[in-house]
């Protein structure tokens, strides 16, 4: 996979392009217009302005979307003065599904009745001419956060709107939100959203671009969640983007935390540098813990310190943060407010990076290493005259397989379970190309738990939700 020459590579974008921005909703959206618009923004305004002058401490992101513009504007300030270094944007399910009538329709009621019938923001509802009022006057990058399989118009919109740093990608956006949205699509409809980014960059204020690592978030061994980050990243470098995070969900491991964030971060950075891209600019990411989440508020809090200690201690260059609201729903604003508010405590009354030296680390880290090496080679040998072929054909063959993915046509061949110390294992590999020695570790660590890995629902239950 040697660097393209982007003009000349999929000269289809140019005509699709045309036709995703003739739809009404992008409201006649003018593409020289935009590139003004990003030029006149304050350089704060982009995610590799704030990352490359970030102190010891590990950025904080909340996650936020109400229906109504109000609304949003509202949250937008609360999250802001409490001190995020991001601001998010997340946006409501019925838009993630390209269901803009419906959307429309429960954001006119969300008006008329005064509560929320969206799950987030419909941006393409509101237009990009309405959005850019939200962030007048804002110093700090805005995040795309969604969950897209087809994100072509909602992407167009949001860089309109002065949104550029834009979260997804075919494997981590199809995977785990969708049972029917064939894979081959998704992917193709990325690297629509990757060139656009990569036009849209200028020297210095690149659209930065960010997989999301937990997919599932259901017992995902590391192998997965580090070969589908280095697939993304190398899939959106391929079309000329800029900068890049990786980024991954607590695994409810601190050594496994720590090791994954090790090889996540080298081996990104090896397969960029091997493959033409060393020019990217990299970070990695930490989301707090991504599966269920406890009802009571004292133990949910106590979840969120824990993992803002582990993002200090792997020095993560941003945090994802939960709020204690979690097990119940959208978070009340001052409720996200005080989360980062909490967690920027924790993270400077803790901060360890480097502080994580062991040998049982260094082990984790070996086993994982060998393991995603294994299946990148055995993914990079497959034939494909483009990179996402080669993905594409991964997961038809049940070599990229999630675990509790919704997805039909994922192998559902991989089974994994807890070790005693709570590492994910992996007790049957499926077709995944492992080393030999690899799946043995795993097994031996299985048979160390006291139970010897007894497959119970009960069990399963307790290795998922971390509830023991
Ligand atoms: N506001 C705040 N957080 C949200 N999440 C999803 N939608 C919203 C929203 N509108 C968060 C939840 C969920 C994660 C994927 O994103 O924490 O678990």
């Amino acid at each position: 996979m040697a660097r393209p020459s982007i003009d000349a590579r999929l000269p289809h974008i140019d005509s699709q392009r045309t036709q995703v921005l003739a739809h009404p909703l992008a409201r006649g959206l003018d593409t020289a217009e935009v590139a003004r618009h990003l030029a006149g923004l304050p350089a704060q305004r982009f995610p590799s302005t704030v990352y490359g002058s970030r102190g010891p401490l590990p950025l904080i992101q909340p996650r936020g979307g109400v229906p109504t513009f109000d609304e949003q504007l509202m949250l937008t300030r609360a999250l802001s003065d409490a001190g995020a270094d991001f601001i998010p944007l997340t946006i409501d399910s019925c838009t993630r599904h390209n269901q803009y009538d419906t959307a429309m329709q429960l954001l006119r009621r969300s008006e008329e009745e005064g509560r929320s019938l969206l799950n987030g923001y419909p941006l393409v509802c509101h237009g990009h001419e309405l959005t850019r009022q939200l962030y007048e006057g804002l110093d700090k990058p805005v995040s795309l956060r969604h969950g897209t399989p087809d994100a072509r118009l909602l992407v167009e919109l949001a860089i309109a709107s002065g949104i550029v740093e834009i979260e997804g990608g075919g494997l981590c956006y199809c995977l785990p939100y969708s049972e029917g949205f064939p894979l081959d699509r998704a992917l193709l409809h990325w690297q629509y959203v990757d060139r656009v980014c990569a036009l849209y960059s200028t020297p210095g204020r690149p659209v930065h671009r960010e997989s999301f690592g937990p997919l599932s978030a259901t017992l995902v061994p590391p192998v997965i969640a580090i070969t589908v980050q280095i697939a993304e990243a190398l899939l959106a470098a391929e079309q000329g983007v800029m900068s890049f995070a990786v980024s991954f969900g607590q695994t409810g491991s601190f050594v496994q935390d720590v090791a994954t964030a090790r090889v996540l971060r080298a081996l990104a950075r090896e397969a960029l540098d091997e493959h033409g891209f060393a020019d990217v600019q990299l970070r990695l990411v930490y989301h707090q813990w991504m599966g269920q989440f406890p009802m009571q508020r004292e133990r949910a809090a106590a979840l969120i310190a824990g993992s803002a200690v582990v993002a200090g201690a792997i020095d993560a260059d941003k945090i994802v943060v939960k709020t204690v609201d979690e097990a119940f729903g959208v978070p009340r604003p001052e409720v996200n407010a005080q989360a980062v508010d909490a967690v920027r405590y924790v993270l400077r009354t803790f901060a360890l990076p480097g502080g994580t030296a062991s040998p049982q680390i260094d082990a984790e880290a070996a086993l994982i290493e060998s393991e995603v090496r294994s299946l990148l080679q055995a993914i990079y040998g497959l034939s494909g005259d483009m990179f996402w072929e080669s993905v594409y054909r991964a997961f038809q063959m049940g070599w990229i397989d999630l675990p509790f993915s919704p997805h039909a046509d994922n192998a559902n061949k991989l089974v994994t379970m807890r070790d005693a110390q709570q590492s994910i294992r992996i007790a049957d590999p499926g077709a995944l190309p492992l080393p030999p020695q690899a799946i043995a570790a795993e097994r031996r660590a299985i048979d160390a738990r006291p139970d010897n890995g007894e497959k119970t629902y009960r069990r399963m239950l307790a290795d998922i939700s971390m509830m023991v």
